[in-house]
């Protein structure tokens, strides 16, 4: 299966991708995209040369409009928000239906929707006092972190000090939990039942 990653930050979720295809074998990443001129992921990208992008209207930018030209070109089947900020354009959306996934760092429908993103999250999460966080993969639509949910794995926070202490141990599922769905969807094991989403 042909994937585009998009990524704002690290790129720790994009890394445990491509680790994972050592084993799995299954996934082609044909291209990073990042809404960033420059982010650190795209040292990932260079280490494995994989062509990177930057969307937006800067000079070597590609525009958020070119972006369904370049999905084609590319041949992308399936997307892969891994710790992307931004949303994406509605045209895409309707494309890629049921082929974009997106990763957040707690148990949606809490804790979700606009500005909840990285230590944000986490500190809600710690501030609230709640005991058990985790990590939730769900289909992209076009809001924030309201998409089905396709998987979901929980953290025993009850012990945290600290949001950080959280951020740590979630992040440690998500780089389980990420490529096993990725993975998923390219045997084709992933299924709509009943309006619920069946990984099998
Ligand atoms: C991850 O923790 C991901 O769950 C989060 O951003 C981080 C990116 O880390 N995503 C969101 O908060 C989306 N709402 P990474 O760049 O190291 O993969």
């Amino acid at each position: 299966m042909k994937i585009a990653v998009f990524v704002s930050g690290r790129g720790s979720n994009l890394q445990a991708i491509l680790d994972s295809q050592k084993e799995y074998k299954t996934v082609e990443v044909k291209a990073v995209i990042s809404d960033k001129i420059s982010c650190p992921a795209f040292q990932i990208a260079d280490k494995y040369s994989l062509p990177a992008f930057s969307l937006g209207d800067k000079e070597g930018c590609t525009g958020y409009n070119e972006l369904p030209g370049l999905l084609s070109k590319l041949e992308i089947e399936f997307i892969v928000l891994a710790g992307f900020l931004k949303l994406i354009p509605n045209e895409v959306i309707k494309r890629y239906s049921k082929k974009i996934i997106n990763i957040h760092p707690a148990l949606l429908p809490s804790f979700g929707g606009k500005g909840m993103y990285g230590m944000n999250v986490h500190k809600a999460v710690f501030e609230s006092s709640a005991k058990v966080s985790g990590v939730t993969i769900h289909f992209v639509d076009e809001t924030y972190d309201t998409g089905k949910i396709i998987a979901q794995r929980c953290v025993d926070i009850s012990d945290v000090k600290s949001a950080e202490e959280i951020a740590e141990r979630v992040l440690k599922a998500e780089h389980e939990l990420l490529p096993y769905v990725v993975n998923k969807f390219a045997e084709g094991n992933v299924k709509f039942v009943d309006n619920r989403v069946m990984v099998f």
